[in-house]
């Protein structure tokens, strides 16, 4: 009688396990506004990430010279991360973590290329906003 109630527990914990596990995550729209020294863009990569913080897909389809958006793939993708591949090197942002919240978002990455220490490094300035409307460029 007792293993029959543990099993009983055991289903349900294991039900509210699966719940948790296909949990739906709300969508997104991704915003770029590449500006500054575009010309040595080779790339820009968006990487989505899951509820276990994996990237499990990314997308360097983003143009490099003209404002554009991408919107987060159906139900799993919990944040994003991008890179900006240049000819002096990949530029990494820290992943940005919507999870279950800011429903109805968009996310505006500003990203601005310019040259600093006698026009010697290439240096990105990055301003993420989260706006409802639009973004300032659109
Ligand atoms: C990449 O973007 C261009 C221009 O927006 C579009 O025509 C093309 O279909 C896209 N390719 C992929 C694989 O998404
Ligand atoms: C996302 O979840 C909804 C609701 O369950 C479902 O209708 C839709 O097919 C799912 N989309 C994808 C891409 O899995
Ligand atoms: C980032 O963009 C917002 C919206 O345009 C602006 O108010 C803010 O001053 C910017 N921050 C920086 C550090 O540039």
């Amino acid at each position: 009688m007792m293993f029959v109630q543990n099993l009983g527990l055991l289903i349900i914990l294991l039900s509210l396990i699966n719940t948790s596990y296909s949990y739906l995550y709300p969508q997104h729209r991704v915003a770029f506004n590449p500006r500054g020294y575009v010309s040595t863009i080779n790339k820009i990569c968006i990487h989505w990430f899951d509820y276990h913080q994996n990237e499990i897909s990314s997308d360097c389809n983003i143009t490099a010279d003209e404002p554009s958006s991408k919107t987060s793939p159906a139900n799993w993708s919990i944040g994003y991360s991008l890179s900006i591949h240049t000819e002096d090197g990949t530029l990494h942002n820290e992943p940005y973590f919507w999870w279950d919240g800011w429903v109805n978002g968009i996310y505006c990455n500003d990203i601005h290329l310019h040259l600093i220490e006698g026009g010697l490094v290439l240096k990105e300035s990055f301003n993420l906003t989260i706006v409802y409307d639009k973004c300032f460029w659109e």
